[in-house]
C-alpha cells in the first residue's frame, strides 16, 4: 500500500493491491493528529476485513471533543490544555465546555449551574433500591444497577431522537451521579442519606452528601474541595477509551442514555481501566515498604507473572500522562493541607516512580505513571475508602460519556456499530446423534 498526496485531505488516497484485487482508500486529515485511511469499502473491493484487536490503529469515529498526543503528553478538551483547565477552571465549567464546545459566559454558566443543581435530587422511591444490595456490595455494582434503573423513572427523557429529551437526560445524569454515589457510600457505612443542597457548588455538595451527618453542621475544607474539583476535571474525558467506546457502541443501537451510561460504568470498573486507581493503591499497600520495590519491579518485568504495575503505562501515552503531573501536585497539596507529612504509601509511590523511570524495561516500553498512580493516595487522604475510588472516576467521566454519546447521536456518519471477525472455528460439519459419538 502506498499513500500519496499526503496532507491534501480531498486528493489523498491509499492504493491497496491484494492478489488480483485493488482498492483506492480515501485518506482523511483532522485538525490535529494522525491522518486516517477510510477502509469503509475495503471489504467490497477486496473481500477482506481489517484486523486490529484492541483497536491500536483504529479510529472508530470523528470527534471534536478531546485530543490526545501520546508521544508529546498532550491532552486538550475542546482545544484547551488540561493543565490550564485544571489550574483556572472548575469541573462544572469544564462540563459546559465538553457538552457545548465553548467556555460559557457568566450568564451561560449561571443558567447551566442552576439547571444542574435543580436536578440533583433522586426520585424518592429510588432510595429503596439501595436496601436491595448487601451492605458490603462494591459501590460500582450499586452504580451500574442504579444508574441503569434511572430510565425506569425518567421516561420523559429517553427518546434519543428528541434534542430536548437528550439535553434533559444529560442534565439529569450529570446532576444525579454525585447523589447516587454518595448514597452508595452512605449505605455501605450504615449512615443515613444526606440530601443535596442547591446553595452549594457541585463538588462541595458532593462532599457534604458523603461526609455530613444529621447531628452536626458540615463545613467543607476549601483546599480539599478544590482538589477534588480538579481531580474531576482531570478525569472528565479522554477521547475513545474503553468505557467511552462502550457508551458509543451501546448508544449506536438506540439504547436509552441511562442504559448507555450504565454500560460505561460497568466497563470503567475493570482494573486495567478505571479500576486502576483502586488497584494501584492496593498494590502500593501490598508493596508496603521501599525495600520491597525491587521484588515488584522484577515481577512486573516477568511476562509469566501476569503482574503489571498498576498506575503505570497507557495505551496512548508513551510519555508522561499530563494528568499524572497535576495529580501528583494535587496529592502533595492535599497531604500538606491535612498535615500528613510522611504517608508511607506516598513514600513507596515516589520511590517506585523514581526506580521505574530509570529502569531499562520501563524506558524501552515507554511506561510512565498514569493518572491512577497518585489518585489513590489523594482520594484516600480525602476520606474515601478504596472501594469508592472508581465511583469518583465515574462521576467525573459521566460528562465525557454524555458529550461523546451526544456527538455520536448527532453524527450523520454514525450507524449501529457491528464489527466483524477473523473466524478460526470449525468448518461446516453435520450433526452427529449422541449414540454415534
Ligand atoms: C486509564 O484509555 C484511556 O484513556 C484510559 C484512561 C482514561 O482516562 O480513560 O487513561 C484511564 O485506564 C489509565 C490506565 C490505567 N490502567 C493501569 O494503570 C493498569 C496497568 N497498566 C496496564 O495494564 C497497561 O499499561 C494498559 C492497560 C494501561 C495499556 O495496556 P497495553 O495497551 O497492552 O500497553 P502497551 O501496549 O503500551 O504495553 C506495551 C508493553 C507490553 O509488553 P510487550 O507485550 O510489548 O512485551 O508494556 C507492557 C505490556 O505487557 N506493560 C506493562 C505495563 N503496562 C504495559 N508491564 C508492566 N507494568 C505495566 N503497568
Amino acid at each position: 500500500m502506498n499513500v500519496h498526496d499526503k496532507g491534501h485531505a480531498d486528493a489523498a488516497a491509499a492504493e491497496l493491491s491484494l492478489a488480483d484485487k485493488k482498492s483506492t482508500l480515501p485518506v482523511r486529515s483532522g485538525t490535529l493528529g494522525p491522518d486516517v485511511i477510510d477502509v469503509g469499502k475495503l471489504y467490497r473491493d477486496t473481500g477482506c476485513f481489517t484486523y486490529d484487536p484492541g483497536f491500536t490503529s483504529t479510529a472508530n469515529c470523528s470527534s471534536r471533543i478531546t485530543y490526545i498526543d501520546g508521544d508529546a503528553g498532550i491532552l486538550l478538551y475542546r482545544g484547551y490544555p488540561i493543565d490550564q483547565l485544571a489550574e483556572h477552571s472548575s469541573f462544572l465549567e469544564v462540563c459546559y465546555l465538553l457538552l457545548h464546545g465553548e467556555l460559557p459566559t457568566h450568564d451561560q454558566y449561571a443558567a447551566f449551574n442552576t439547571t444542574i443543581m435543580r436536578h440533583t435530587m433522586l426520585h424518592e422511591q429510588m432510595t429503596r433500591f439501595f436496601t436491595g444490595f448487601r451492605r458490603d456490595a462494591h459501590p460500582m455494582a450499586v452504580m451500574v444497577g442504579t444508574v441503569g434503573a434511572l430510565s425506569s423513572f425518567y421516561h420523559d427523557s429517553t427518546d434519543i431522537n428528541d434534542p430536548a429529551q437528550r439535553a434533559m437526560a444529560s442534565h439529569r445524569m450529570l446532576a444525579k451521579m454525585p447523589t447516587i454515589a454518595s448514597m452508595a457510600y452512605k449505605y455501605s457505612i450504615g449512615q443515613p442519606f444526606i440530601y443535596p443542597r442547591n446553595d452549594l457548588d457541585y463538588t462541595t455538595n458532593f462532599l457534604q452528601m458523603c461526609f455530613a451527618i444529621p447531628c452536626e453542621p458540615y463545613v467543607a475544607n476549601p483546599v480539599l474541595t478544590r482538589a477534588l474539583d480538579r481531580i474531576f476535571i482531570l478525569h472528565a474525558d479522554h477521547e475513545q477509551n474503553a468505557s467511552t467506546s462502550t457508551v458509543r457502541l451501546a448508544g449506536s443501537s438506540g439504547a436509552n442514555p441511562f442504559a448507555c451510561i450504565a454500560a460505561g460504568i460497568a466497563c470503567l470498573w475493570g482494573p486495567a481501566h478505571g479500576g486502576a486507581n483502586e488497584a494501584a493503591l492496593n498494590m502500593l499497600a501490598e508493596i508496603g515498604s521501599v525495600e520491597r520495590i525491587p521484588e515488584f519491579i522484577a515481577k512486573a518485568k516477568d511476562k509469566n507473572s501476569g503482574f503489571r504495575l498498576m498506575g503505570f503505562g497507557h495505551r496512548v501515552y508513551k510519555n508522561y500522562d499530563p494528568r499524572a503531573k497535576v495529580m501528583q501536585k494535587t496529592c502533595h497539596e492535599v497531604l500538606d493541607a491535612l498535615g500528613i507529612h510522611n504517608d508511607p504509601l506516598l513514600k513507596v509511590a515516589i520511590e517506585l516512580e523514581r526506580i521505574a523511570l530509570q529502569d531499562e524495561y520501563f524506558i524501552e516500553k515507554k511506561l510512565y505513571p498514569n493518572i491512577d498512580f497518585y489518585s489513590g493516595i489523594t482520594l484516600r487522604a480525602l476520606g474515601f475508602p478504596v472501594s469508592m475510588f472508581t465511583v469518583l472516576f465515574a462521576i467525573a467521566r459521566t460528562v465525557g460519556w454524555i458529550a461523546q454519546w451526544k456527538e455520536m447521536i448527532e453524527d450523520p456518519e454514525q450507524r449501529i456499530g457491528r464489527p466483524r471477525q477473523l473466524y478460526m472455528g470449525a468448518p461446516e460439519r453435520n450433526y452427529v446423534p449422541i449414540n454415534e459419538r
